[in-house]
């Protein structure tokens, strides 16, 4: 840390949006959590997470940006970021205020682990402004008791997610990825997804839950095609079903040579993995022309979370 640290009147961090490159979901927990086997993989949209001192011994929270859904995200104590910047300021024992000013470009609700971004940005720039002593385990601990995406968010690159994604392994990298991003104009609710998992399965029996060797390789190698063979969600049936619009959202992609298209988490949002820029293009116009997308979005992966200087 730098010396001039002690100073410092505030802290900002860019977290990533994740897609699961895999995500094989098992039946319900008894606490009400899903086992997975997924693989985490970060994305390069991101949200920013200013914190900065306040004079109060309390936690308020500010959010702009122009992504879709903003409105629904709370300006209050109820926000994912909050929550973790008040969880951080439990363990140390001690009353501590901070003002988190979030810059959202990460689609809302959309399956892209947004609301976590945001808590992890606020636990990493809070243990920095607070000047807190907790190891990185303390803080995916922490991060973990906020909600199951929060830990790998802390990271970023990519990792394989067991437990209920909170237990992580960072994998290997080769090489970068080129995706589209396909926006919808109304978020997905994650339990509701489950839930309709749950009903579509009718309890019958889910294979060993396991990620797939040949995605691995192919992330180890930078291989896209390889990549696009191997990726699957166990939740695109749930979307879908909740949403059968998003069949011609992934349909249109694929047709204007995406390698693969896939519905990212429990939806709504659908990501595409294409070869080079020039296919990106192509993807990215059949999306608009078609109207398929209420955004389309264009990023490269791996992306990491990383502190933004002032
Ligand atoms: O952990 P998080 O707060 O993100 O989870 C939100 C909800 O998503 C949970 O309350 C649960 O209904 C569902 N969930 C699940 N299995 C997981 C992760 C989330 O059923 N592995």
């Amino acid at each position: 840390m730098r010396r001039d640290d002690d100073r410092r009147e505030a802290v900002t961090y860019r977290v990533p949006a994740k897609v699961n490159l895999e995500l094989r979901v098992g039946p319900l927990r008894s606490d009400g959590f899903h086992p997975l086997a997924t693989v985490f993989h970060a994305i390069g949209i991101y949200d920013e997470v200013r914190a900065s001192r306040t004079a109060a011994n309390k936690v308020t929270v500010a959010v702009t940006g122009d992504t879709p859904g903003l409105a629904a995200v709370p300006q209050s104590e109820d926000n994912l970021a909050a929550r973790a910047a008040q969880a951080l300021a439990r363990s140390a024992g001690c009353e501590l205020g901070v003002h988190l000013q979030i810059t959202k470009r990460i689609p809302v609700a959309g399956g892209l682990a947004g609301g976590s971004a945001d808590a992890a940005g606020a636990l990493l720039a809070c243990r920095d402004l607070w000047r807190l002593g907790n190891s990185d385990d303390e803080l995916r601990s922490i991060a973990a008791e906020v909600g199951s995406d929060v830990p790998f968010a802390l990271l970023g690159g990519t990792a394989v997610g067991t437990g209920r994604g909170e237990r992580l392994a960072s994998l290997p990298e080769g090489g970068t990825f080129s995706w589209v991003v396909a926006v919808a104009e109304r978020g997905l609710s994650t339990p509701a997804v489950y839930g309709e998992l749950d009903r579509l399965r009718h309890g019958t029996a889910v294979p060993e839950l396991r990620v797939t060797d040949s995605l691995v390789a192919a992330i180890r190698s930078g291989d896209p095609a390889g990549l696009a063979e191997a990726m699957a969600n166990d939740m695109q049936a749930a979307a879908l079903s909740l949403r059968p619009e998003l069949a011609k959202t992934l349909d249109v992609g694929r047709q204007a040579g995406a390698l693969v298209g896939l519905v990212s988490g429990s939806g709504p949002t659908c990501v595409f993995l294409v070869s080079d820029t020039a296919a990106a293009e192509t993807v990215e116009a059949a999306l608009r022309s078609r109207a398929v997308a209420h955004e389309v979005l264009r990023a490269t992966s791996p992306a990491h979370t990383a502190s933004v200087p002032d």
